[in-house]
């Protein structure tokens, strides 16, 4: 008697929760009607019909997955039949072949998705994240589909785009054909295959903007405010490279999307004034569009167009008129080839152009210049560091240009960028200045010897000024070790016997009493890669700490050496790399702490591992 009373209670409790909460399954044979809707565990999204807010005519009728959880107009992150609307009420089924269908009230099939081919008992329960991935499974856990494979417009932490090596084939997010219908639209946004070293927006088939090529180490950290910290990372294996977004938990929720008036927009949800805030959006100006400026000109910091160093309007009436198609031409005609007269000038702080390639061959600075120089077609040439196949342990590249230089970008300081080195005739060095070379052939002639002099005397000076500079350093970073006063950080990294950088390591200790040993009320951000401390140095200087993960398995010394790697590379970042620590388990790095945690903070600061 008492066991049936308690077993009618728990059945009781059971119904009752399952019509208090929305379900976000859709079991198989079950029907998701017109009205009905699935919502996430955990509230964040919702799956079901809906029609675009300023349809016109006849209502069209779409399923999607949405934000749930957030007021205002609904932001839909998905969409399943984009090109096929219900024109009445839609139903969507999981059949036993573990496929999804949606058809319109007629029985016609609007969409579906693959399923295993036969009929299976195995198919689990259709199942919405609360991630936003609706996710079709079998019974044994293995995934038959996921929307995330099939993104729309939309690119959500936890989706990857991929690049696959071996088929060149990407994903890519397309736009909406207009805010208010959810058709195929002329943008979409992917990994470049042609190069697998930069995320491109077509226009149709045309690139309409490109970013700036990838480094070898790509995670970016971005700080949004507390509780919030976006870190887009590029994975590579040996078959594909993706990028995928993380966010640190319990941030606000975080999308990317491809507008249908063509932008890449990074927003965020600002709960306060409840609206999404646009943190990025490219381009950032019309220079900035792919080849805006034309052939051999770029888009300047002020988003000007001008020509590269040693290159004129080629139509100066065109070009002071706006029109900017015809690009510019060499001032002055390169010499015969032959590696004689040829010098190089370059300009730092670039997006590099387009249609480069990258030397597989491990080459230092020199030799990079040197193959450039003795190459005829070579009009530029880059070292940069960049990534060509999967890891293959060098990190430092020979980057070069036998085509017509486009879309070319000078990048804001606090963005870096690559130094570009354009190859010139020598005789351009009375107004910019030029890294001649000495010749590389066997032909010494009077010309070649006449460049290399001055070469090498300024080489002579600069070694020099090195040297002394060098000495001085070396002095300050010692006293710098034992004592961490704010002084100038870069101070603090010196250069060993064989040019390297190295940076100090800070005690653990110190690290534990600058975060009152790592205290909670002082966490800023956390991820997947581990987590951000705000903390205060002995001598009172407020640093970000970066704890990594312990079950990372990197080891010791591979992390001493991505840390120095950072080191070298921490003049591109506005956050600035102050040591690191290793201790046992621990893994630290310490940052230079942002002070203003405004937007301009998010849209410069990047904590780079
Ligand atoms: C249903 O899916 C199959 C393959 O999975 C596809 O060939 C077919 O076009 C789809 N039908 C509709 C109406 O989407
Ligand atoms: C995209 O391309 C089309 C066709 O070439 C063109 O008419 C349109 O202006 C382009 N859109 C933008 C934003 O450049
Ligand atoms: C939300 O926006 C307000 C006003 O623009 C701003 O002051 C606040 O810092 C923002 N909050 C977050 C979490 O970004
Ligand atoms: C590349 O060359 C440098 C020095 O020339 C050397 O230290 C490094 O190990 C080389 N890397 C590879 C992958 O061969
Ligand atoms: C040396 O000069 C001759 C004639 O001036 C030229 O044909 C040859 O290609 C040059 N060799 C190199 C390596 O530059």
């Amino acid at each position: 008697m008492d066991l049936s009373r308690s077993a009618v209670l728990v059945l009781v409790v059971a119904v009752f929760r399952l019509c208090a909460s929305a379900k976000d399954q859709l079991a198989v044979g079950e029907k998701l009607l017109a009205g009905q809707s699935l919502v996430s565990d955990g509230g964040a999204f919702a799956l079901g019909y809906f029609s675009p807010d300023d349809a016109a005519g006849p209502a069209r009728r779409y399923l999607g997955i949405w934000y749930n959880g957030i007021p205002g107009p609904r932001t839909v992150i998905w969409v399943a039949n984009r090109d096929a609307p219900a024109a009445g009420a839609p139903t969507l089924a999981l059949a036993s072949d573990s496929r999804l269908v949606l058809s319109d009230a007629d029985g016609l099939v609007l969409w579906n998705t693959t399923g295993v081919g036969s009929s299976s008992s195995q198919t689990a329960p259709a199942e919405l994240g609360n991630d936003g991935n609706l996710l079709i499974q079998l019974l044994d856990g293995t995934v038959v589909w996921q929307s995330f494979d099939h993104p729309t417009d939309t690119f959500v932490p936890g989706m990857k785009m991929r690049l696959s090596y071996r088929t060149g084939k990407g994903d890519r997010i397309v736009s909406w054909r207009s805010p208010g219908d959810p058709a195929p639209g002329r943008f979409s946004y992917g990994l470049d295959p042609s190069t697998s070293q930069q995320l491109l927006m077509w226009n149709g088939t045309r690139p309409y903007w490109r970013t700036p090529i990838w480094r070898s180490y790509a995670v970016i950290s971005m700080y949004v405010s507390a509780g919030t910290v976006i870190y887009t990372a590029i994975v590579r294996t040996d078959e594909e490279i993706s990028m995928v977004i993380t966010v640190s938990d319990g941030a606000a929720p975080t999308r990317c999307v491809v507008t249908s008036s063509g932008r890449f927009q990074l927003l965020s949800w600002n709960g306060t004034v409840s609206a999404w805030a646009t943190l990025q959006s490219w381009p950032s100006s019309g220079c900035s569009t792919y080849s805006g400026c034309g052939a051999y000109g770029y888009c300047d910091v002020t988003a000007a167009c001008r020509c590269l160093d040693g290159f004129e309007p080629a139509s100066a009436a065109e070009w002071s008129a706006g029109r900017f198609e015809q690009g510019c031409r060499r001032k002055q005609a390169l010499p015969p080839c032959g590696g004689i007269g040829i010098g190089f000038v370059a300009m730092p702080g670039m997006k590099v152009p387009d249609k480069f390639s990258i030397d597989s061959t491990n080459r230092s600075a020199g030799e990079c210049a040197a193959r450039c120089a003795a190459t005829c077609s070579c009009v530029a040439y880059a070292y940069a560091n960049v990534q060509s196949s999967s890891t293959d342990g060098q990190l430092i590249k020979c980057v070069v240009w036998a085509e017509e230089l486009v879309d070319a970008q000078m990048m804001d300081a606090r963005w870096g960028g690559e130094t570009l080195y354009l190859r010139v005739p020598v005789a351009a060095a009375s107004t910019v200045p030029v890294l001649a070379l000495p010749n590389t052939g066997r032909n010494s002639s009077r010309r070649g010897v006449k460049t290399a002099l001055p070469v090498l005397s300024s080489v002579l000076l600069l070694t020099c000024i090195l040297f002394v500079w060098f000495w001085r350093f070396r002095a300050k970073g010692r006293k710098a070790e034992s004592q961490y006063e704010n002084t100038n950080t870069s101070s603090k990294i010196r250069a060993d016997h064989n040019g390297d950088l190295e940076f100090p390591s800070i005690r653990f200790a110190d690290i534990v009493a600058a975060t009152d040993n790592f205290s909670k009320t002082l966490m800023v951000g956390r991820g997947g890669f581990g987590m951000v401390y705000k903390g205060t140095l002995d001598g009172g200087q407020v640093v970000a700490v970066k704890r990594l993960s312990k079950d990372s398995d990197q080891g010791a010394e591979e992390f001493k050496n991505e840390a120095i790697l950072i080191a070298k590379l921490q003049h591109r970042n506005l956050v600035r790399l102050l040591g690191c620590c290793t201790e046992g388990a621990e893994k630290l790095l310490i940052y230079e702490y942002l002070p203003n945690k405004g937007l301009n903070a998010i849209l410069f600061g990047t904590y780079n591992v």
